[in-house]
């Protein structure tokens, strides 16, 4: 990590999903980097966790309870964050679930509405109110989703997931259109593999240790020489995108998907 930069000073920056993994990752860089980060989560112990652990080391960060999916909810989130720390700088839309392996076919609908109630529809939601207080403060910031390499094209079995990550990138770039003449840049960060509670359920299904899953298919992917560079990927190689993304260096780039992922887009 690059210690130095402090790119963010005094900036007000907020992240959904920030209490555990990616979210947890881009909450801390954004902090070492001088801003003043909102921990959104619908988790309060993971939340309240992170919050006193970027203070801990010296940063600003205050945890609110967030349900994406719900937009009461949301609204509420975007409200007390603006009024502890000023008007929305870079918002990150990270808060996403996961499923199990079921087929198309075999998905019941509830979990399709759930996994499409916090993907797709948290997204929406979320981006849609930080977008109005960016405008309403006439702030000219940033707002990053968390897609996936699996909404540019999966093969596996995942009913809702895929599907529903690609609808978060076609968002994306619809809202980057949107915003343009305000000076608002959309960008979304498609992960890769990163060893993080997503795939507790999957754990579960195959009856696979905890922990264990990433790091097998990671191996599949390295020996059918699918990943080009072999190892699992970190929430810190997610916050270095989602740093450099909000910065003025990508100040000429907006409606982009950026893939991090070892090289992997076509893995899956
Ligand atoms: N881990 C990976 O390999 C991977 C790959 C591609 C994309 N992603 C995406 O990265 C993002 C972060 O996932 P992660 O891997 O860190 O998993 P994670 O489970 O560690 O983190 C997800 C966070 O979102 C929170 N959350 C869930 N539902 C919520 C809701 N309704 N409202 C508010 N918060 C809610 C959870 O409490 C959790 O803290 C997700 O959007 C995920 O789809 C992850």
């Amino acid at each position: 990590m690059e210690e130095n930069l402090k790119r963010f000073i005094d900036q007000h920056v907020i992240i959904t999903g920030a209490g555990s993994g990616i979210g947890r990752g881009i909450a801390h860089r954004f902090a070492s980097e001088g801003a003043k980060v909102v921990v959104a989560d619908i988790d309060s112990e993971g939340g309240e966790k992170v919050a006193a652990e970027i203070k801990d080391k010296g940063g600003t960060a205050q945890f609110f309870s967030v349900d994406v999916s719900s937009e009461e909810s949301v609204k509420e989130l975007v409200q007390k964050a603006a009024q502890a720390f000023g008007p929305v700088n870079v918002c990150v839309s990270n808060a996403g679930v996961s499923e199990t392996q079921s087929s198309a076919l075999e998905i019941t609908t509830d979990e399709w509405d759930r996994v499409y109630g916090v993907n797709v529809r948290g997204a929406f939601m979320f981006c849609r109110a930080c977008a109005n207080n960016m405008m309403d403060n006439d702030v000219k910031g940033s707002i990053i989703t968390i897609s996936s390499t699996m909404g540019r094209g999966s093969k596996n079995m995942t009913g809702a997931y895929a599907s529903s990550k690609s609808a978060v990138i076609m968002f994306t770039k619809s809202l980057a259109k949107c915003l343009a003449p305000m000076g608002i840049r959309v960008n979304s960060i498609a992960p890769g593999l990163v060893t993080t509670n997503l795939y507790r359920p999957v754990e579960k299904e195959m009856m696979m240790e905890k922990d264990s899953f990433v790091p097998w298919i990671i191996e599949e992917c390295i020996k059918s020489g699918q990943l080009l560079i072999p190892r699992v990927g970190e929430p810190e190689d997610m916050a270095a995108a989602a740093v450099f993304l909000a910065s003025k260096d990508a100040s000429y780039i907006t409606a982009q998907v950026l893939c991090v992922d070892g090289g992997t887009d076509w893995c899956w």
